[in-house]
This record gives structure tokens, C-alpha cells and sequence, in this order.
């Protein structure tokens, strides 16, 4: 039989990239943060000051991106043209600008070609926004997560709160609000949830009833 794909999709910080890398570890599947690779190559145009809003300036230099992961303890470890940028992606300025790269059509015909390629012939947890859409149709597994903005919000910021001790609640809230906004109203595959993806809404779950409640899920597979 073929290999295992486990889809999941959802809003900004809902938690999918906690649930995927406990799901990845338990299953001794590879994990692949497909938002990472949108950050990647966010902070490449913003350090070359390529102009956002011009789709064709994006994609002239698109070959000069090479994205490679690392996988290190089931944590996320990209390499942005062979340096470590793992860190500096989830910065503020990066996550102002992604959702705006992300929406542009060049930009995501690489990537999910790229994605592609990696869940080919392995099994693997990949997590994003348009998994279980676009990159993986046939995803034998596929979730849906969503939860309260506020509390989704309250949970970026203590996280983000460490590294960024001038970041504030209301900041991370708009931000997550507006990436939803740009994530849901694209014109290139935009987040929607697949008609098959089971909705897990983990407002008020423990990280291991959300991984009891995917592990479930993929167990008739296995
Ligand atoms: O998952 P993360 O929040 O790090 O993703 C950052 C941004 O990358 C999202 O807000 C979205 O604009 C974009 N993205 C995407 N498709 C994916 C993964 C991420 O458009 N599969």
C-alpha cells in the first residue's frame, strides 16, 4: 500500500503545529511545517526589499530560494539558502508580510510543488493552510482546527512574550485577525476547510486529548 498523509488545516494559531509534531513523534511520521516555508521566503524578499505588491518582481527571484528542513526532535528547522532562520521567521516583521506573499500565485505553485515531492513516498504530518485542499487531496487523514480568537491570541502572545517583551495582546490579536482575514478572502487557494477534513475545535482541550483525538483518526490506517 501506499504511504500515510495526515492533513491539517486551520486558522492562525490555533495550536496545529503542537498537535502535528506530537502526532509526527507518536507515529515516527515526518513533520513538515508548510507555513515555515511561506515565512522563508517572506524574509528573503523583505531583506532583498523586493516590492510585495508586485507579483512579478516575486517571481523573478523565486530561484534564488532554497529552502531545506531539518528535522531535529520533531521541531521545525529551516534553512533559507543554507543559513538557520528557524527564529527570525516567526518575528514580527515576517509575520506582518506572509500572508500577503502567500497569496501570490508563483509563490505557491513552488511551494506546494515542493510540498508535494516531500509526502510523495513517505508517511507525514503536514500542517497549513491548504493541505488538505490543494497540496494533498487524497490525504488519507484530514483535520480542521479552530478555536476562540481570544484564546488563540492569549496563546501566540505567551509564547511570543519571551523574545518580544514590547509585543502586546492587542498586537497579536489584529495580527492573527488580519492573516485570517487575507487567509480565508484569497483568490489562490484559500483556507476553507475540505469537505472531508474532520473539524476539531480545541477551545477547551488538553494537547493530549487533541492528540488522542487525531491519533484515533489515523489509526485505521496504520
Ligand atoms: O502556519 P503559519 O501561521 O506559520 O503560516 C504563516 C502564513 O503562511 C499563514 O498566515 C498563511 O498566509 C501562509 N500559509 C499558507 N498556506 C500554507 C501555510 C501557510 O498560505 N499551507
Amino acid at each position: 500500500s501506499s504511504n500515510i498523509v495526515v492533513a491539517i488545516d486551520g486558522y492562525s494559531s490555533c495550536g496545529k503545529s503542537t498537535l502535528a509534531k506530537a502526532l509526527a513523534k507518536q507515529l515516527h511520521f515526518i513533520y513538515v511545517d508548510s507555513g515555515a516555508m511561506y515565512r522563508a521566503v517572506t524574509l528573503y524578499l523583505l531583506r532583498k526589499n523586493i516590492d510585495l505588491k508586485d507579483p512579478a518582481a516575486v517571481e523573478a527571484v523565486l530561484p534564488e530560494v532554497h529552502l531545506n528542513f531539518h528535522a531535529r526532535d520533531y521541531q521545525t528547522h529551516i534553512l533559507l539558502n543554507d543559513e538557520e532562520v528557524s527564529d527570525e521567521i516567526r518575528l514580527m516583521p515576517v509575520s506582518e508580510n506572509v500572508s500577503a506573499v502567500a497569496a501570490i500565485r508563483s509563490v505557491r505553485h513552488e511551494m506546494v510543488k515542493q510540498q508535494q515531492r516531500m509526502g510523495r513516498s513517505k508517511n507525514i504530518v503536514m500542517d497549513g493552510r491548504d493541505i488538505g485542499t490543494t497540496v494533498f487531496p487524497n490525504a488519507q487523514v484530514k483535520l480542521f482546527m479552530t478555536a476562540d480568537p481570544k484564546v488563540r491570541a492569549e496563546r501566540r502572545f505567551k509564547e511570543l512574550q519571551p523574545n518580544n517583551p514590547d509585543i502586546t495582546l492587542e498586537e497579536v490579536f489584529e495580527n492573527l485577525a488580519h492573516r485570517d482575514y487575507l487567509d480565508t478572502t484569497r483568490a489562490e487557494s484559500p483556507l476553507i476547510r475540505a469537505e472531508d477534513a474532520i473539524i476539531l475545535d480545541n477551545t477547551n482541550l488538553t494537547p493530549e486529548q487533541q492528540l488522542q483525538f487525531a491519533l484515533d483518526k489515523v489509526e485505521p490506517f496504520l
